[in-house]
């Protein structure tokens, strides 16, 4: 082995260890800063050497930003299901058939069953080989790359005496942290929520591109061994040997050798669960020996030595006090139900949401009534039921969704085919103007040093009504304000003179047109270049922006025909905003790209792939993530995809390679 190979194989091992003893073990030994240092150092080490490549590598957890279409591939073994029940009585008429069946004496391993989205993973003498889903059962997608930046997995077993070819399966989440931080970051930029943490890691798991995956902070728990020569003769024991390589296996894993043992496991976890760093919705009860497994078989959908016992979602029953409408910064209306308080999964709850009209339609609700209140998976609880044989002879009044805004009077509208109602008054509706300012402000955007808190005083004080306002604000008008000093003044000052350097894009972005993200914003800015040629855009020239619709055209076209965000788009330029391109980058502009679209594969030695994004769309092309037979050619580094290569062969697209993409713009 040469200087450079050692340097790499020790940087490789240094760095895996530490994924492990962050990942799987929680007790990381060195400090995120030094972990990206060393990554950094071996990313460079492995660019400059691409001979000594290896998919097993800790850089390849970074997660490329290929989009790539899922193969499907079919298992080896079929992803069976369990058998659920909720009764304790059934978990008993398991036990004693299995007793009936085995006439010998057994063990039942009990272990919580997580609520996540299933995975097989195959290894092959020691490397992950592939990670594919559980899809029908029989066959599932092939989501490797984006399982690899999972970093509790290991791409390398450690120890030895594992199989040269096994499966292992186990169930991937999405820790409740990383949960709410996804949600709050999705509410921010006006996406939809994910409904629960299984939801999210479904959703995340099948992400085209790996590198949003790697974002994400997904985690991995393994149950199932699978092969032809495991170690051991059970699966307790199995799954011990399987913790040895270096699997996440839990720790809540028991051998029961009676069923009042396990219905101690089933009652301690029926309340400890809630202390888990990620949602589980029941216990797994298996028979442990394998041979016995084997005796006992399967069904046609699950195993006869298996059973999943689900815990009861919680519920409670409580009186409905009222129900309030709640406006947000978009317009929309939530209807909320308050409730006598009520213990739920040891929190108080007053509160559920309603969803919207047609839910509240649904349950005939009356104000009075007696209500089921929920709380599974979900963050809200809600209102599953109405008991409607509690109700007296005298009801309460039938609960309508009400026609005017609560905030500001404004007649609601309901725009066809959703089933939100909105209040269309945008620059006279309170928490639509200060949501609208606390956008703007958000570190994405303006970046400018307030919070909800300050933005609610300023409202108050009658000092901003829109964005532009928070720029005529000065260092006495804060003074006069409660909890004012002449620092945080000073402060806030600074930050807002600062802002105005923040680039177009983000100036538009910030503005808070609806539908118009961080990227979009950016497609536009590229586009048009500064915001003239933006209000005098019609539906043809915007939709004419690769990834602009008809939706996000006419919302834009509304936002500009607007005569107070006129007022407040000029008033925000002649207070020294950025309101066009940056200079250099738009005196590099040209059209030597104009009407190509570009493909970019693979790894690149002179430009990172974010370069050549940037410089294709500078020059007027267009980048996509897909061959098709709209692609004019392929910009191809090292290690290009063998998928995208034989499509392209196959659409007669014309491959080029960094030297040649280069000498285009040169010429
Ligand atoms: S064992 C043949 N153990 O529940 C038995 N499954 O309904 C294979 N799950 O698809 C499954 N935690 O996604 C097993 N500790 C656990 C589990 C578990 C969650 C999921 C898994 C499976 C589904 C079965």
């Amino acid at each position: 082995m040469n200087e450079i190979e050692e340097k790499i194989k020790t940087l490789r091992d240094e760095l895996e260890q530490h994924n492990y003893n962050y990942y799987v073990l929680s007790s990381p030994t060195i400090s995120d800063y030094d972990f990206d240092i060393k990554l950094k150092e071996l990313q460079a080490l492995e660019e400059a050497h691409p001979e000594l490549a290896d998919p097993a590598s800790p850089t390849q957890r970074i997660g490329s930003d290929i989009s790539r279409e899922f193969v499907q591939i079919e298992h080896k073994y079929p992803m069976l299901s369990l058998g659920n029940t909720y009764s304790e009585e059934e978990v008993r008429d398991f036990y004693h058939r299995t007793m009936r069946s085995l006439h010998e004496p057994f063990e039942i391993t009990g272990e919580l069953k997580f609520d996540g989205t299933s995975i097989s993973l195959l290894y092959e003498h020691g490397r992950l080989i592939r990670a594919i889903t559980r899809g029908d059962g029989t066959r599932g997608d092939d989501v490797t790359a984006n399982v690899k930046t999972i970093r509790s997995i290991p791409l390398k077993l450690r120890g030895s005496g594992y199989p040269d070819e096994f499966e292992i399966r186990g169930e991937i989440l999405l820790p409740w942290a990383e949960f709410d931080r996804l949600n709050s970051e999705r509410e921010e930029q006006e996406e939809p929520l994910f409904a629960n943490p299984r939801n999210a890691a479904s959703g995340t798991l099948k992400q085209l591109n790996p590198a949003i995956v790697a974002s994400r902070k997904l985690d991995a728990y393994f149950y199932y061994l699978l092969g032809e020569d495991l170690p051991a003769q059970s699966h307790y024991e199995n799954l011990c040997h399987a913790r040895s390589w270096g699997f996440k296996i839990p720790g809540m894993i028991r051998k029961c050798h009676s069923l009042e043992e396990i219905f101690d496991y089933l009652s301690y976890w029926n309340i400890e669960r809630k202390n888990l760093p990620v949602a589980t919705d029941g216990v797994v009860l298996k028979v442990n020996s394998l041979l016995q497994q084997r005796n006992l078989g399967f069904t046609a959908k699950s195993p006869r030595w298996a059973i999943a016992y689900k815990f009861q979602a919680e519920q409670a029953a409580t009186r409905l006090n009222s129900v309030s409408f709640q406006v947000g910064r978009t317009g929309a209306v939530t209807p909320v139900a308050n409730l006598e308080p009520v213990l739920l999964s040891g929190t108080t709850v007053k509160r559920a949401s309603l969803h919207n009209a047609d839910i509240i339609e649904g349950l005939d609700l009356h104000t009075g009534d007696t209500v089921y209140v929920e709380k599974g998976g979900e963050i809200i609880p809600k209102i599953t039921g109405v008991d409607k044989d509690a109700r007296s002879t005298v009801m309460g009044n039938k609960v309508s969704f009400i026609k005017e805004c609560p905030e500001c009077g404004t007649p609601l509208i309901r725009p066809q085919g959703e089933a939100a109602h909105y209040c269309p008054n945008e620059s006279g509706c309170p928490p639509q103007i200060k949501g609208r300012i606390e956008h703007f402000v958000t570190r994405r955007a303006m970046d400018i040093n307030i919070g909800p808190e300050t933005v609610e005083d300023l409202y108050e004080a009658g000092y901003i009504r829109n964005p532009a306002d928070l720029y005529l604000l000065t260092e006495t008008d804060l003074l006069r304000l409660e909890r004012w000093a002449e620092k945080s003044a000073r402060n806030l000052m600074d930050s807002l003179e600062q802002s105005k350097a923040v680039p177009f894009e983000r100036v538009l972005y910030a503005l808070g047109i609806r539908y118009v993200g961080e990227t979009v914003a950016k497609r536009l800015a590229f586009a048009f270049q500064n915001i003239t040629n933006l209000k005098q855009a019609t539906l043809e020239t915007l939709t004419e922006v690769d990834e602009i619709g008809g939706r996000i055209a006419q919302s834009i076209l509304d936002y500009f025909n607007n005569e107070k965000n006129q007022v407040i788009t000029a008033r925000l330029e002649a207070y020294g905003l950025q309101m066009s391109m940056n200079e250099t980058i738009l005196a590099n502009r040209s059209e030597k790209l104009k009407d190509l679209t570009i493909v970019i594969s693979g790894t690149f030695l002179k430009h990172s792939r974010d370069e050549y994004k940037a410089m294709i769309e500078q020059h007027g092309g267009k980048n996509s993530g897909s061959v098709s037979g709209k692609t004019d050619y392929i910009l191809a580094g090292e290690n290009m995809g063998p998928a995208k290569l034989e499509k392209a062969a196959k659409l007669g697209v014309k491959i080029i390679n960094e030297e040649e993409f280069l000498n285009m713009l040169s010429e």
